[in-house]
């Protein structure tokens, strides 16, 4: 295994965990089976969770986590249910590992609620959004995605783009997004 070039989930836990100063409020916009969401309550006083499906919700309430607030609805809509600035912001995006494939994030909704995020993400705050890009909505989304995170003004924002070269082609891509 090595240490720095590990899986994007990984990775993007470890950047946060390091780089994030003020650990206070964090979004997991695509919550899944929950490892980011778990990660991120470990560190963050208080998390956002959202997810689309009821399977992802009720898998995630087994675990009582008293500072997670569980959002079944589209991350689209984030400022309908966050009234506050955030620390980190993460998304993992693609369909549900195990579950229904057919049920994947999609380059406009994934669009709308980055450019929400955004938006309320403090200075010193870091996004992440993890790419799959190994299928037709993701390689999609990755377009759409990477054509707006190259315009986003470099004053403001540090964006850096993670990419195994030795591997597949179609290996995870891992977008960092830090605000100034
Ligand atoms: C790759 S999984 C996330 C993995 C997760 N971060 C983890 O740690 O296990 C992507 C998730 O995004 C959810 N999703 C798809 N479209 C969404 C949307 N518009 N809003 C919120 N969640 C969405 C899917 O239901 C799926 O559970």
């Amino acid at each position: 295994m090595f240490k720095y070039v590990s899986d994007v989930s990984e990775l993007s836990q470890n950047i946060i965990d390091k780089f994030v100063g003020n650990k206070n409020v964090a979004i997991d916009c695509t919550l899944g089976n929950g490892y980011d969401t778990k990660f991120l309550s470990s560190k963050f006083n208080k998390v956002y969770s959202f997810d689309i499906q009821d399977v992802a919700i009720e898998n995630y309430k087994k675990n009582s986590d008293e500072r997670v607030t569980l959002i079944k609805d589209c991350h689209s809509k984030i400022s309908d249910y966050v009234e506050e600035n955030v620390d980190a912001v993460m998304y993992n995006l693609g369909f549900l590992p195990g579950g229904d494939k057919s049920i994947t994030t999609n380059c406009e909704s994934s669009l709308k609620s980055i450019e929400c995020a955004l938006q309320i993400l403090n200075p010193g705050g870091i996004m992440t959004v993890a790419i799959y890009v190994g299928h037709e909505q993701g390689a999609k989304e990755e377009g759409i995605l990477m054509e707006y995170f190259m315009k986003l003004d470099k004053k403001k924002y540090g964006v850096m783009l993670h990419k195994v070269v030795n591997r597949s082609e179609v290996a995870p891509r891992l977008v960092v997004i830090e605000k100034k």
